[in-house]
């Protein structure tokens, strides 16, 4: 069904759940991709980065975040003591939307499973958003950034604060210090 071995939902580990779900075409953006791209990082990790989709070199790379926003996060989160291979980081979407166009409602709700899935699996004690399609898709919740942005919410018992995705910070640099002061706060959070 969909191409996807339906036993996904029993997976115990991130490879096995990586392995039953790599071929999704759930949805028609699973036919454009280059790569699906699952998620990297430690699979103990007691954090997890969330961003939107892949971009256009994640999709070739088949890696979430390499790209510039990838290295602008690289570098924030080196600045406040997070190492890329000692945290967890993956996106809502797997597959590239065309010309990193916004994930659509429907492309969410069918890739999302696999998003609960990994953070079942990984069982952090932090999510942290990096723009509003995360924190909106796990908190069921159309709510903006700006409103959602300091707070510290509940998805299933592990905390969850959202903030800037690294690409606006891009293209708003007034945005990169206070996305550089949420991961410091995440990082208190944790330690
Ligand atoms: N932007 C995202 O949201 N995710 C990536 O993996 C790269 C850029």
């Amino acid at each position: 069904q969909f191409g996807v071995d339906p036993t996904w939902v029993d997976s115990k580990t991130l490879d096995e759940l990586e392995r039953k779900i790599k071929n999704c075409v759930k949805c028609p953006l699973g036919k454009m991709r280059t790569n699906f791209v699952f998620g990297v990082g430690n699979p103990n990790s007691e954090v997890v980065f969330i961003g939107e989709a892949p971009g256009a070199d994640e999709d070739l790379q088949g890696e979430p975040f390499v790209g510039r926003a990838g290295q602008l996060l690289n570098q924030l989160l080196a600045g406040v003591g997070f190492r890329r291979d000692e945290v967890y980081i993956c996106n809502v979407l797997k597959c590239r939307p065309p010309g990193n166009r916004d994930p659509q409602t429907s492309e969410i709700e069918a890739c999302s499973p696999y998003l609960i899935k990994q953070l079942e699996i990984i069982k952090p004690k932090l999510i942290v958003s990096l723009g509003r399609f995360p924190v909106q898709t796990l908190l069921r919740t159309n709510a903006s950034l700006t409103s959602l942005r300091g707070q510290i919410f509940e998805w299933r018992g592990i905390k969850m604060i959202a903030t800037y995705h690294p690409a606006a910070a891009l293209r708003n640099q007034q945005w990169k210090r206070p996305l550089l002061e949420d991961l410091r706060k995440a990082r208190e959070i944790l330690y």
